[in-house]
């Protein structure tokens, strides 16, 4: 057996033993020599069918796309603070243009339609809202994201608000930033206001994306900003944001009869690196710390076994009846899938605790020693072919991955938030400016066969969004990586839709993985 082979099966059994027998009973078992371990075969692909009425959607987030850092009263945000400063992001880049989307809207969401999308998910900047993150809203503000929704309904799309999608406005930093319980008000209260201005237009709502992100990256290795690297911040900001989550939701419920609340989570599935005890129970605090930390305190109003022992409430700054503040009966559930983890235990090695040793997740040498709490590891493996991002394809994990968690946490309702890949396609003249993009088109091919097969499993998924309508502010590396549908030339803002998006318009036509 060679090695690809030797690795493979050990990920099959793996994989069985973290998601459990009937997880994996449709049997994929191992390629045959010689193929890509992680190729989906054509036939699942023409057969793939996804119900009536599914959402097809595309997402983007607020500094990614907005660019006008500074028109219209807004305020600063600690992404205009820190790639202001130098040295943060690659090239010098900033979100202060960057697809200038907050002029160009109309263009796009006509190109939504133009694609047959049913959902656009999109982010709220909170400082253009209230520029120093608390006290009377800006009505300038507000009126932008009305008129963005009148366009968005006009033509006849879903709007998918996340209300905080990283861009901290500056002033709230200021003030201790999310390791401060306080915003945990400031939060609910900026929820408020959007639920009263907008929730005649907007009943889809999601607090937070991907929150074990933004506070491990900020405030646990201080890769984002703020640039803060203490153990202790990253679990304070862990509790204050699921506070946060359950203050928000209540808050958008009192202000909009219509509103739904549910989540934008980020997930990867994990896999044990090998079947023994320790590496089985390393998973499990992996996928209750990555994939469901945000998601169990909601639902059940206590956190989940992320850690060896009992979480380490006094350092969260856990206070008598946070459990109430915590629960929050969402009314669906949505994550995003992007690539997955191998994970074993740390717990005897020099250094053992969360640690991601991935190129893309964070360089983790930083927390060595520093969280006595989780100890596991988790690695993104390389068995399948990488995008331009270092990020491993893996189809298979999507059907995994939603399985598991309809089996958790009682078939919800569930929605894709975010999937898509980074390749650096650009028009190409002889093929009269179109982009070839087919390494996009094929990674969504798989990863969308693989959904369908969990929906005919009995998954209850019922909408899907890529990430991203187009190209755009890749957070530290700037205009360096191409997620996008669309591609984006910088220099005059003009968007040419790829083959990519193309093909994914005529999916969101006929709810089959056409040609
Ligand atoms: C997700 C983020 C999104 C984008 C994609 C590539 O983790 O939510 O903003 O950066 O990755």
């Amino acid at each position: 057996m060679d090695r690809r082979r030797f690795l493979g099966s050990s990920i099959a059994a793996a994989g069985s033993a973290a998601l459990g027998r009937s997880a994996l009973a449709a049997g994929e078992g191992i390629q045959p020599q010689g193929q890509v371990p992680v190729a989906i075969a054509a036939a699942e692909i023409e057969s793939a069918r996804f119900p009536d009425g599914f959402l097809w959607g595309m997402a983007t987030a607020s500094y990614q796309v907005e660019g006008a850092w500074n028109e219209d009263g807004k305020g600063e945000s600690i992404w205009d603070r820190y790639s202001h400063g130098v040295g943060h992001v690659k090239g010098g880049d900033t979100g202060n243009v960057a697809c200038d989307h907050y002029h160009l809207y109309k263009q796009d969401i006509a190109l939504l339609k133009r694609l047959n999308q049913k959902s656009y998910r999109f982010s709220i900047s909170w400082a253009r809202i209230q520029p120093a993150g608390t006290g009377a809203p800006n009505q300038k503000g507000l009126d932008h994201y009305k008129r963005v929704m009148d366009a968005v309904l006009e033509a006849g799309i879903r709007p998918f608000c996340t209300l905080y999608h990283w861009d901290l406005p500056q002033g709230l930093e200021d003030r201790g930033g999310w390791p401060n319980r306080d915003l945990a008000g400031y939060f609910a209260d900026y929820a408020g206001i959007l639920a009263r201005e907008l929730g005649d237009r907007i009943t889809v709502w999601a607090p937070f994306n991907m929150p074990w992100a933004f506070t491990y990256y900020g405030y646990g290795i201080g890769i984002h900003p703020p640039n803060r690297a203490k153990f202790s911040d990253f679990l304070k900001a862990l509790h204050t944001v699921s506070l946060a989550q359950g203050e928000s939701f209540r808050a958008i419920k009192a202000a909009s009869s219509k509103a739904t609340v549910g989540s934008a989570y980020s997930m990867a599935p994990g896999y044990p690196k090998t079947d023994s005890e320790a590496d089985v129970a390393a998973t499990a605090r992996y996928h209750a710390m990555n994939n469901t930390f945000f998601l169990h305190a909601a639902l059940k109003g206590e956190y989940p076994k992320a850690f060896v022992g009992q979480p380490p409430y006094e350092q969260m700054g856990l206070k008598a009846g946070d459990d109430e503040i915590m629960r929050a009966p969402l009314d669906w559930v949505g994550f995003h899938y992007y690539t997955r983890r191998i994970v074993s235990d740390a717990g005897g090695t020099k250094g053992g605790g969360l640690q991601y040793g991935t190129e893309i997740e964070a360089d983790t040498g930083d927390t060595n020693g520093r969280d006595p709490y989780t100890r596991f590891h988790a690695v993104m493996p390389t068995e399948g072919p990488l995008t331009h991002a270092g990020l491993e394809v893996w189809p298979k994990g999507i059907y995994d991955l939603v399985i598991q968690i309809s089996k958790e946490y009682e078939h919800p309702s569930i929605e894709l938030t975010e999937c898509g890949c980074c390749y650096m396609d650009t028009p190409y003249e002889r093929e009269g400016g179109r982009v070839p993009d087919d390494r996009r088109t094929a990674f969504f091919k798989g990863i969308l066969a693989e959904l369908a097969r969990a929906i005919a499993d009995g998954a209850r998924v019922r909408a899907f969004h890529a990430w991203s309508l187009m190209d755009n502010f890749e957070w530290t590396d700037g205009y360096s990586q191409r997620y996008g549908l669309t591609y984006v030339d910088y220099r005059d803002q003009m968007r040419t839709v790829k083959d990519s998006g193309l093909w994914y318009g005529r999916v969101a036509g006929s709810n089959r993985l056409v040609g």
